[in-house]
């Protein structure tokens, strides 16, 4: 899945998709997602129509509709035929506050509307160097999904906050560790449901490092930044194991 972030003006979005979609053309045996910003949604909805690529948003509120000014539904994005929906990323924790409560609240509101959910989780640099990686993980699981009952609405991201746009991508171990632990969370929280949420690993994955990333064991899939801006580098990601 692309995480676009604060990038790509419609017009940007659209060249993008002529050179991305020829690119990935015939490729079917794994989802490929792009998040753009809310205003390149009806467009991209429109082009992704007859496609192999899912369209996705990088956040959500958590009421249906009100007096909230700025804020984005969940009816909204499924009236656009939005699929699935990144909530929790670190920079919505980090610039705009939101904890794990109200993480909580999206993340019910979108699966009340059949969104899927791209559940992101990590750690910072100092929780890392003061072994707190588990607890944060933990709490963070734990927090974010009381009450949530819908696992196949679900997919969680590990995305360690220190390698998020920093060209520091996690260790093996690092990521394997940490994925590792969060299928543990989710059998406790699913039971045997759990082993169908798809965990994502995210933090400056690129065309160079992806096939590495891949064959890590309970890493299925991932979550691009930086790199899914370009439509040669996401392709690459995408095909990692085809064009090598
Ligand atoms: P990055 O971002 O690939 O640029 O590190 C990943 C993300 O924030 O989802």
């Amino acid at each position: 899945m692309a995480n676009w972030k604060m990038y790509k003006t419609i017009k940007e979005a659209k060249n993008f998709l002529q050179d991305f979609i020829p690119l990935i053309q015939g490729i079917n045996d794994r989802e490929i997602g792009i998040a753009p910003t809310f205003v390149c949604l009806e467009s991209m909805s429109k082009e992704l129509k007859n496609t192999n690529i899912k369209l996705g948003a990088q956040n959500a509120f958590y009421e249906t509709k009100g007096a909230y000014t700025g804020e984005i539904s969940p009816v909204m994005l499924k009236d656009l035929d939005v699929e699935y929906v990144i909530i929790g990323h670190s920079e919505r924790r980090k610039y705009f506050h939101e904890t794990d409560e109200i993480i909580n609240r999206k993340i019910k509101a979108c699966m009340n509307e059949k969104l899927k959910v791209i559940f992101c989780i990590g750690e910072t640099i100092e929780e890392r160097q003061s072994n707190k990686t588990f607890n944060v993980l933990k709490n963070q699981i734990e927090k974010g999904l009381e009450g949530v009952k819908d696992a196949d609405s679900l997919v969680l991201a590990y995305e360690p906050v220190w390698a998020i746009g920093t060209g520091v991508v996690a260790s093996e171990e690092q990521i394997e560790e940490a994925h590792s632990f969060i299928r543990n969370k989710l059998e406790e929280i699913f039971s045997e449901k759990a082993d169908s949420v798809r965990i994502l690993y995210g933090g400056s994955v690129t065309p160079e490092n992806i096939y590495s990333i891949m064959k890590l064991n309970n890493v299925d899939g991932v979550l691009v930044g930086g790199a899914s801006l370009d439509p040669v580098k996401f392709s690459k990601i995408v095909k990692y194991d085809i064009e090598r």
